[in-house]
């Protein structure tokens, strides 16, 4: 097929590479760039426009989409006036990108397949080249592929190991652009080269033909086998935090990102982290670059951003990997099930009490009521003073007992077991489930503690009026 510089496109492929064609389908290489039709579209388009007002669809599937309009340009107007035009997935919210600007589509070179910089796709003037096939395929990779769909030879397709390089990367190689404090985009080369892992290539990592969770070969552990020993010890191995939740934040960014919390969506591949240093960037010609590893803001910040500051993360951070906690996690348990019972004698001493007042509907006779609320708040009492004994003990260290003195620990220690199992469950399931920081357990934790005292403050408060009077 001499016409199409022997390009044949990925639907050749499929009758012999059935597998690695379906698994190519569903990663995002395939998905780069396409024409809409109203069967193939499952993201909202930019107001004002129909499917059929629009040429291409570029991404959608994994961080953001943009469109083009019929003459090829980037769509940056809409109906509702200048921007809102770019569509970001995980949000579900539109933004401005390059509002109202007249921006032509030359990023042919790395969304497509047998391109050239020549002429006009489709005759539309907005896009800069040409090429055979909308996205990623096949042949973007191993070349033209005519002869050896006919030979099903070896030597008639090519196999380029150091392919990655020519769309995950910018020029220059020895640079990584810092947009703000975000690692730009498609520079996963240029950071893999500054870590120590540079000899290997992303292949030794990825599968080329996968989507990248479904992509990775070999995992962290496999050559890191005593490290990896050392953190299945750790607290946060138990709950869930993985070597790349450290090792590659999402410290890049492509649609949207927390820069308070240097949280941004393009994991990255810098590897290292340093403790020791501050937010990482130097410049060079009059352009913010990254020297080559992570802060603890990005590794770290990102989960403990409540109570936690970078100075007490850089402190736990030299030694990231054995972190237990000074308490065993069993009698952490146990102490939530006291906490518990502890706190609803509590409101029961807090309920009846009112009752006793005349302040709350009374069931009982004032002399049953009176005996539930003494025993209700002797139980609470020893109950508490059950746990801060335990607390005490397991909080005094050894090496250094005039912590003890630090009363900041014990005064909001009782509140621990029932605001412990709303905080720790909320995190746990953020962490595995959503991945999001800790902003909503936060929350409730905050509004626990404060129901929560203001249940002490009133039992004890009216205990000492009711047991005077009575
Ligand atoms: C008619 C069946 C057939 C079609 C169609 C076909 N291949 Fe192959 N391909 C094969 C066979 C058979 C081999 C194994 C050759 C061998 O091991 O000697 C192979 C091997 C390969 C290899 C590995 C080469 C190597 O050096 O190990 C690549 C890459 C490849 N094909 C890509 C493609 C691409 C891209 C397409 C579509 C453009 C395609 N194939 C279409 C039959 C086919
Ligand atoms: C150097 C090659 C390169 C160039 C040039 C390039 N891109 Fe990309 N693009 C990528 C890569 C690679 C990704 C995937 C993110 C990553 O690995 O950093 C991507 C991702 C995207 C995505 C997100 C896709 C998704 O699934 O969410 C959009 C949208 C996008 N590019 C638009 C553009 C536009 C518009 C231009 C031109 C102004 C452009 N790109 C130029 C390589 C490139
Ligand atoms: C992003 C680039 C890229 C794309 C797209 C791509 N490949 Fe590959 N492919 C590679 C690389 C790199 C290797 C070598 C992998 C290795 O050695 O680890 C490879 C290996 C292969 C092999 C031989 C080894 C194996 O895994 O069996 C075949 C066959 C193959 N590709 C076929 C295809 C077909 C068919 C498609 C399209 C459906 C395709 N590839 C799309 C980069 C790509
Ligand atoms: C040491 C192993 C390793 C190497 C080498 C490596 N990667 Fe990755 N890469 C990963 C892991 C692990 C992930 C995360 C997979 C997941 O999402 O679970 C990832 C994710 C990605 C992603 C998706 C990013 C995101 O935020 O979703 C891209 C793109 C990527 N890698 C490209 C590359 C490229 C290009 C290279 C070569 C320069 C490369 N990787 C080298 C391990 C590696
Ligand atoms: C012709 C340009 C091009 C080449 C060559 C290329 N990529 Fe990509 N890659 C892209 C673009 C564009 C995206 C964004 C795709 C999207 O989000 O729809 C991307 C996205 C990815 C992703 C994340 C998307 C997903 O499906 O999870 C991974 C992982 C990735 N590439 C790995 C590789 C590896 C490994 C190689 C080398 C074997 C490679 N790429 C070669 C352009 C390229
Ligand atoms: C194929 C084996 C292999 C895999 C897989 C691998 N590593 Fe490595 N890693 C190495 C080697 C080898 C070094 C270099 C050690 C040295 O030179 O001191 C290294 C170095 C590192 C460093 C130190 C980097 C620096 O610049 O100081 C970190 C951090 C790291 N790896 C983390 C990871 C993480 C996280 C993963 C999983 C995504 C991973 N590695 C996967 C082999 C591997
Ligand atoms: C809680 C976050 C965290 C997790 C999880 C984590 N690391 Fe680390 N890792 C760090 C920090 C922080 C450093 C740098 C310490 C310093 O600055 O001295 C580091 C250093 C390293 C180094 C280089 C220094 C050395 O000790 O050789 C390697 C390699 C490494 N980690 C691999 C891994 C692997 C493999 C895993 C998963 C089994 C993992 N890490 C899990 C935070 C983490
Ligand atoms: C993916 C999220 C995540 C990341 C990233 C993370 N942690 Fe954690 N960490 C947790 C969770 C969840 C817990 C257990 C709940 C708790 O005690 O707060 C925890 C517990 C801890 C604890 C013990 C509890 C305490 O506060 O005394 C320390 C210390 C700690 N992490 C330090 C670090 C350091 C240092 C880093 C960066 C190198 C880091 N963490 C990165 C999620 C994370």
């Amino acid at each position: 097929m001499p016409s199409n510089d022997g390009y044949v496109g990925a639907e050749q492929c499929k009758t012999c590479h059935n597998e690695i064609y379906e698994e190519w389908k569903s990663s995002g290489h395939s998905k780069i760039i396409y024409k809409p039709s109203n069967g193939n579209i499952n993201i909202p388009l930019p107001e004002g426009y129909s499917v059929n007002e629009i040429s291409y669809v570029i991404g959608g599937y994994k961080w953001k989409a943009l469109f083009l309009d019929k003459n090829g340009y980037l769509i940056t107007s809409t109906s509702r006036g200048d921007g809102r035009n770019q569509y970001n997935l995980k949000s579900k919210r539109w933004v401005d990108y390059k509002a109202g600007e007249r921006v032509p589509y030359d990023c042919g070179m790395c969304h497509t397949t047998g391109y050239s910089p020549e002429g006009h796709q489709d005759g539309l003037e907005g896009i800069k080249g040409r090429w055979k096939f909308d996205g990623v395929q096949c042949e973007a990779c191993h070349g033209p592929g005519a002869l050896h769909i006919q030979s099903s030879l070896k030597r008639d397709i090519k196999i380029d190991r150091t392919i990655c390089i020519r769309c995950h990367s910018i020029d220059p190689l020895d640079a990584i652009p810092v947009n703000d404090v975000f690692l730009a985009p498609y520079t996963e080369v240029n950071q893999l080269m500054k870590s120590k892992m540079k000899k290997f290539k992303c292949v030794n990592c990825h599968n080329s033909h996968r989507s990248s969770e479904k992509s990775i070969k070999q995992s962290c552990e496999s050559c890191h086998q005593k490290i990896a020993l050392r953190y299945e010890n750790s607290y946060m191995h138990r709950v869930g935090v993985k070597c790349i939740d450290c090792h590659m934040p999402q410290a890049g960014l492509i649609a949207e990102g927390d820069r308070e919390t240097f949280t941004g969506d393009l994991k990255s591949h810098l590897f290292r982290i340093d403790h020791t240093k501050k937010f990482p960037f130097f410049i060079k010609d009059n352009e913010k670059v990254n020297p080559g590893y992570l802060s603890v803001d990005y590794a770290c910040i990102r989960c403990h951003n409540l109570y936690e500051d970078r100075e007490r993360m850089s402190g736990f951070a030299m030694v990231a990997h054995k972190i237990k906690i000074t308490t065993n996690i069993k009698i952490m348990r146990l102490q939530m099930v006291f906490a518990t019972i502890g706190f609803l004698s509590a409101l029961i001493a807090m309920l009846s009490a009112l009752s006793l007042k005349g302040w709350f509907w009374a069931i009982l006779k004032k002399k049953t009521l009176l005996s539930v609320h003494r025993n209700s708040v002797w139980i609470s009492f020893f109950i508490y003073l059950f746990i801060a004994t335990l607390c005490i003990y397991f909080h005094t260290p050894l090496d250094n007992p005039a912590k003890i003195f630090n009363l900041g620990w014990f005064l909001i220690h009782p509140i621990n077991g029932i605001s412990g199992i709303v905080l720790y469950s909320g995190k746990i399931i953020s962490v595995r489930k959503f991945k999001q920081g800790w902003k909503r357990p936060g929350l409730i934790w905050g509004i626990g503690i404060f129901i929560f005292w203001i249940v002490q403050y009133m039992t004890v408060i009216l205990s000492f009026f009711n047991i005077v009077r009575v």
